[in-house]
């Protein structure tokens, strides 16, 4: 009797253990199970509080320009909380008929211009031509008049992804970063004042952690499939296409191949400068063709050196011809210049051009080349102006 007792309680402390253990192994599952769970919630709550960030910024930087509610403003900035600007299409199947379309235009013009093709078939060819263009005029023509309050804004429905039209391969998120870090120096050619650059290391206002609030605050703008055509007639102003899209185009590029960062601009420390130039070759034709505002900078600009510099007389500045023997014979023969060397005085003309005053001209040149040139910029111009030695 007291055996068995005994047994049943040493059976009784073995379940209690048992139960006990698996108790503990339940709570610490649910517990593990639960943690992706909070994890996601944290998560969530971070962005949430990104966004929120976004929005404050925005609200007290971008809304001047883009409106309080992103959609742009008209004749100031385009649109951002805006269909076209996340490249929604409101008529995929139009579009992927004329893709269809223009496919096939594509082959009969390669076919009708490859040899041995009798002039029958060249015939037939050129009248199914003209049925297809045809037929895309009637397809672009079928969705203008839903969407002809947004043309009137600047909406063209036959391009309806920015990033597209601008040529951008990488993620939305990252043309937004990188259009925040740089600004859009060239927009100022068809906009009354360019985006500006806001990251520090542009020169900008913004730590890069701001910047990142901002994109997550105009992401969120996003609705995927779920745009409509009120949202679309809501947008007060859409991108501009310049007229002339190269500088445009050259910068977005220059973006890309650089993974979203722009070479560095010199700025106007002769002697930083100089220590970093030796890293750079130059390109003498390039540099021709920068002077001659014939080719744009890493910026994208055009520079305008020769309305000061004509080849050949003095104008406003010293005629360009014979600059390097006049740097080598003249300049560094001034006492002022005791000790420089002819790149050290090239440099300095181009981003100090008040140290020192050419004698009889005036204080007259350009002070912001410094902004306007990358190391790149400066090594091919030094190059250039070192050939004008005769
Ligand atoms: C002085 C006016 C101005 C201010 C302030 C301004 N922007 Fe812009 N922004 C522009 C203009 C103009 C463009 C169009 C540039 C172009 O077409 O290349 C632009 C373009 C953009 C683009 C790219 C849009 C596109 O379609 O290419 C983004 C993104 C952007 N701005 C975000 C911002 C944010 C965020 C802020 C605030 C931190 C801001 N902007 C402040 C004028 C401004
Ligand atoms: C707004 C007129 C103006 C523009 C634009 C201009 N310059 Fe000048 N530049 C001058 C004047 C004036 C001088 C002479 C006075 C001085 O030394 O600053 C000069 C002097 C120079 C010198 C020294 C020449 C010498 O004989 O010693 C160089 C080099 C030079 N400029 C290069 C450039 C380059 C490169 C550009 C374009 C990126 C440029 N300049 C654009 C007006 C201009």
């Amino acid at each position: 009797m007291l055996e068995r007792m005994l047994v049943g309680k040493i059976e009784n402390r073995i379940t209690v253990g048992i139960l006990s253990f698996l108790g503990i192994m339940v709570l610490l599952g649910w517990a593990a199970i639960n943690e992706g769970g909070r994890m996601q919630a944290f998560t969530e709550a971070e962005h949430a509080r990104s966004i929120e960030q976004g929005a404050a910024l925005f609200a007290s930087q971008c809304a001047t320009c883009h409106g309080e509610d992103g959609r742009g403003k008209a004749g100031r900035a385009p649109g951002l909380n805006n269909p076209q600007f996340f490249g929604h299409d409101f008529f995929p199947d139009i579009t992927s008929q004329i893709a269809t379309l223009i496919a096939e235009r594509t082959t009969l013009t390669a076919e009708s211009a490859a040899q041995g093709t009798p002039e029958e078939r060249k015939t037939e060819i050129n009248s199914r031509i003209l049925v297809i263009d045809t037929q895309i005029e009637d397809l672009n023509a079928q969705r203008t008049p839903a969407v002809q309050a947004a043309i009137d804004a600047g909406y063209n429905p036959q391009s309806p992804s920015r990033l597209a039209n601008l040529g951008w391969a990488g993620t939305h998120d990252s043309f937004v970063l990188t259009t925040l870090i740089h600004g859009r120096p060239v927009s100022i050619n068809y906009w009354p004042q360019a985006m500006p650059a806001w990251s520090q290391t542009a020169g900008g206002p913004m730590r890069m952690d701001q910047l990142e609030y901002l994109v997550a605050y105009i992401e969120n703008w996003d609705k995927g499939e779920e745009w409509t055509l009120e949202d679309l007639f809501a947008v007060k102003q859409f991108a501009i296409q310049p007229a002339d899209p190269a500088p445009l185009l050259f910068q977005i590029q220059q973006l890309q191949q650089s993974g979203g960062m722009l070479p560095e601009q010199v700025g106007t420390d002769v002697a930083a400068i100089l220590t970093r130039l030796p890293e750079f070759t130059g390109d003498a034709a390039r540099g021709d063709e920068l002077y001659h505002g014939l080719a744009s900078t890493q910026f994208g600009n055009r520079l305008a050196c020769t309305g000061c510099h004509s080849p050949e007389a003095n104008g406003v500045g010293p005629m360009l011809n014979g600059t390097f023997t006049r740097v080598q014979n003249d300049r560094l023969n001034d006492p002022a210049l005791a000790g420089y060397t002819a790149e050290q005085y090239l440099v300095q003309s181009i981003v100090l051009p008040s140290a020192y005053i050419v004698p009889t001209f005036n204080d007259a040149m350009q002070k912001n080349f410094g902004e306007l040139l990358s190391y790149q910029d400066m090594a091919d111009i030094i190059a250039y102006l070192e050939t004008l030695n005769q």
